[in-house]
């Protein structure tokens, strides 16, 4: 007898145990603390969701999960509001309180018969729904009404908020153009990964992407480019191979503004980027007069860096205030970013105006004109009431007094700019280059040619945003981190989402997640889940993460 009442109380044991699934609790990035429970809660088209607060914010934190719902299981979900909401039956409960002290953060604790979501902010809740999203069967996240699913989120109390402030992807339009429904499905599903900033490289050699009233011809003419490179760089400029139709495209102001609004309904800011002084061969393509030579220029078709640059005389300033303004109004967040990256100095070494302004202003080489430039940039953006972000080149001949350093060539620029007490956030090409290979060279015949470079899941895994060769007080400008997409061997939507994914997924977990809650081989079992939300999220992810 004794003998089976252990066994009937082991029995009871394990099977609390067993019916916490370890499979059901698929987050990524993974959450500060998780705590299993047993039992499911499931939606029906009884449920109801009650919100603390009614405002469009609060709608919009909620939206990923009722839309959802709406699409795939047809249940229009009642939103009701009660300032202070208590628990009921069958209800999902969002509150905005304090007890989850970050203001990006939540608390998440689903129960048998009712869910209860909890945050300082609307965001912290809708980051809470892309987590019930990953909680709940991967046809959550399907286009179409799908029947014969039993909705349901596993019994869970979550504590969570994100280890960064700054948390970013990056797309660049210049090299190749993407429709402006590719970069909404880009944002929203960089949202799903708890990243909140789009970081918009506009303009390049390559092509201007924005359109700018007060100077049509940059994306009538700089838009625009005759020719571009066919397969691999060559050095040799006898073997380059070209593909002779005009290409470009460029977004309108009101094409925009959809894209923020967009954007700031899934808590996602938007940083533009307008670079200077190099990488300007489009817009010199349009107005040669800002140039230090006058041109003419053709819109560039090759990869890589080029000498003509914007000069520094005064009108060239004029031009860019012009085009600022412009900016800063269709852009709402706090930062514009100036580029500041690989601009050779050989025109400035060569041309009288900039040699000029060089001796009146007492600047010992181009470098510190770089920085004059620079700073003199900031100095209008900062009028505006807005802040600049520089790659890292910006460090030489001086940075200017309140910019933002993104450190690419290595961590290096980003652990110099903290030690000078300047925010940095980390985009180092030796993790989070995602226009780099995605597997070890032995499988590269597999792989769509890429620029080179070699970033495999599991190294971007291991990036860490935090240098360990900073004090603790240092420690502090280091706002996040971010993965860059250059596009030149990237011509579609379907081969960015292929670069993109799913390195981002082990991105958000090395930006959001505490170091002591990351496990290399945990995040592939929770990725083999994620990616059957991105098969109905219709997502072209690589598989390359399955091959050992
Ligand atoms: C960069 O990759 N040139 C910032
Ligand atoms: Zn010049």
């Amino acid at each position: 007898m004794k003998k089976y009442l252990l066994l009937f109380v082991l029995l009871i044991i394990t099977s609390g145990m067993f019916a916490q699934t370890p499979g059901k609790y698929n987050v990524i990035p993974m959450p500060a603390k998780l705590k299993r429970a047993s039992g499911e809660f499931v939606f029906n088209q009884r449920t109801q969701l009650i919100i603390s607060d009614d405002t469009e914010a609060m709608r919009n934190a909620i939206a990923p999960l009722t839309d959802r719902l709406r699409i795939v299981a047809g249940f229009i979900i009642p939103v009701v509001h009660e300032p202070n909401p208590a628990t009921q039956s069958n209800t999902v409960v969002c509150k905005l309180n304090k007890k989850n002290t970050n203001n990006e953060g939540y608390e998440l604790t689903v129960k048998k018969n009712s869910i209860l979501v909890e945050a300082q902010t609307p965001q912290g809740i809708f980051y809470a729904m892309q987590t019930l999203r990953q909680l709940m069967p991967a046809e959550i996240d399907k286009s179409t009404l799908i029947e014969g699913i039993k909705w349901t989120v596993p019994c869970v109390e979550i504590t969570d908020a994100p280890r960064f402030v700054y948390r970013g992807l990056h797309l660049d339009v210049s090299r190749h153009f993407f429709p402006i429904e590719f970069v909404k499905n880009y944002i929203d599903w960089l949202a799903y990964h708890k990243i909140n900033t789009f970081h918009w490289h506009l303009t390049d050699d390559q092509g201007w992407r924005i359109e700018i009233k007060k100077y049509p011809k940059l994306t009538e003419t700089g838009a625009w480019r005759c020719r571009t490179l066919k397969g691999a760089y060559k050095n040799n400029p006898c073997e380059r191979e070209w593909d002779n139709t005009t290409y470009g495209g460029y977004y309108t102001q009101e094409e925009i503004k959809t894209v923020v609004e967009y954007a700031a309904k899934r808590f996602v800011t938007i940083v533009p980027e307008i670079e200077i002084p190099g990488h300007a061969v489009a817009a010199l393509t349009a107005y040669p007069e800002l140039s230090c030579s006058g041109g003419p220029f053709e819109v560039e078709g090759l990869w890589g860096v080029f000498e003509d640059i914007f000069c520094t005389r005064d009108e060239v300033f004029n031009f860019l205030e012009d085009v600022l303004v412009e900016v800063i109004a269709l852009f709402p967040g706090k930062y514009i970013h100036i580029g500041g990256d690989e601009a050779p100095k050989v025109r400035w070494e060569r041309c009288h105006a900039c040699q000029t302004n060089m001796k009146e202003l007492g600047l010992k080489d181009e470098h510190e004109l770089q920085s004059y430039f620079v700073q003199r940039i900031e100095k209008f953006i900062e009028s505006k009431g807005r802040s600049i972000i520089g790659w890292d080149e910006i460090l030489e001949g001086g940075l200017a007094p309140n910019a933002t350093v993104m450190s690419w060539r290595g961590e290096k620029g980003g652990i110099e700019a903290a030690k000078q007490k300047h925010s940095v956030i980390m985009t180092p090409n030796t993790y989070v280059y995602f226009d780099y290979y995605q597997v070890y060279k032995a499988d590269r015949d597999k792989e769509p040619h890429s620029i080179g470079g070699e970033l495999p899941i599991d190294k971007v895994y291991q990036f860490d945003p935090m240098p360990k060769e900073l004090s603790i007080d240092e420690q502090k400008y280091i706002l996040g981190g971010q993965a860059n997409l250059w596009t030149e061997y990237m011509k579609t939507p379907e081969h960015v989402e292929y670069m993109a994914y799913p390195r981002v997924a082990a991105l958000s977990e090395c930006i959001w997640s505490n170091p002591e809650r990351k496990n290399y081989d945990d995040f592939i079992q929770r990725l083999t889940n994620l990616v059957k939300h991105y098969d109905e999220l219709g997502i072209n992810y690589s598989k390359a993460f399955l091959r050992k």
